[in-house]
């Protein structure tokens, strides 16, 4: 069987990073190109990071897009308190990349054309899937599967008292996306990551599966252990590694297939993703939201990661 083709679109922190070595890391899949944007991080230390991300699996080969350096409409706050200054925990990894001269929302576009039925994967804010669905409204039939680490349906926020990061960055990039792309995407969300910890005892063993995890992810991840110990959190969190999980095996998720639809306002709810199971909006579901994990599956796509070689 040949691998599927799959395209990363991220912000390019920690968690991203960790994600981003399990598609790499799995060969059911071909890593065609990689397109950053601004969100944990500047656009600078993305790219920087998404270079040395690629180099650390000696994947020197695989394009990397710059895109968008700020939200489409209203600026939003960085991550940088759990990601680093650095957006890689600030541990001086650092083997930067040339980029391609095309922009990121070409990007995606010009890929998922030379690569119908491809896979998208959205690790950080939608500006730049945005991007690409305004200058191409027919990319969805391009498109096999969209799968998005965003949003809280049930309003448990991370960055407000009701928003998640990626959504609360560039809300009205989600209410695009959401409208406009049929892309019909598979969101994993905050809570999925809160209701599935990486435990303590699981998270060392996966940092000890290999060469990848001694000397690339635990230096990446020290200050964030630190940091969520001091939390009392019962393991790692991490986000993205779940919807890059659920991007290769599906069967890592139990979804719902709702209407959702996202808060643009200025208040309180702005980036809230409501979901709408009941029907009361009368309008047809427009996402698939994941509402439980297969925790021992995501650790063993993981770990698959952690155990390879790295070439820093
Ligand atoms: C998401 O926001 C970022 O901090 C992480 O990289 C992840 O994509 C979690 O809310
Ligand atoms: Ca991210």
């Amino acid at each position: 069987m040949s691998a599927r083709p799959m395209i990363i679109d991220t912000d390019a922190g920690v968690d991203d990073a960790l994600a981003i070595l399990m598609a790499l890391a799995d060969p059911s899949v071909e890593v065609v190109g990689i397109t950053t944007l601004n969100g944990n991080v500047s656009l600078p230390n993305v790219e920087r990071n998404v270079g040395t991300i690629l180099n650390a699996f000696g994947a020197g080969h695989i394009p990397i897009y710059r895109g968008a350096a700020r939200p489409l409409l209203v600026d939003a706050p960085d991550a940088a308190d759990i990601h680093g200054a650095d957006g890689l925990g600030d541990a001086g990894l650092r083997a930067p990349r040339d980029l391609e001269s095309t922009h990121a929302a070409l990007g995606i576009i010009e890929l998922a054309k030379r690569y119908p039925g491809c896979t998208l994967v959205t690790l950080g804010p939608l500006t730049n899937l945005a991007i690409a669905l305004s200058l191409e409204p027919n990319l969805a039939q391009y498109i096999g599967k969209t799968i998005i680490m965003g949003g809280a349906p049930k309003a448990t926020g991370n960055i407000t008292a009701t928003a998640e990061f990626n959504i609360y960055v560039d809300p009205e990039a989600t209410a695009l996306v959401l409208s406009r792309g049929n892309l019909q995407p598979t969101m994993v969300t905050w809570e999925n990551t809160l209701d599935h910890p990486i435990l303590w005892d699981r998270w060392e063993a996966l940092l000890d599966a290999g060469d990848m995890g001694k000397r690339f992810v635990r230096p990446m991840c020290t200050n964030l252990m630190n940091w969520a110990k001091t939390r009392n959190r019962p393991g790692m969190l991490m986000a993205d590694p779940k919807a890059m999980a659920v991007a290769l095996d599906p069967s890592c998720a139990t979804v719902a297939h709702v209407y959702m639809e996202v808060d643009c306002g200025t208040g309180i709810g702005r980036g809230m993703t409501a979901v709408d199971p009941i029907g009361f909006s009368k309008k047809p579901a427009n996402t698939y939201v994941a509402t439980h994990l297969d925790i021992d599956k995501v650790i063993a796509l993981i770990t698959k990661a952690t155990a390879v070689a790295c070439h820093l």
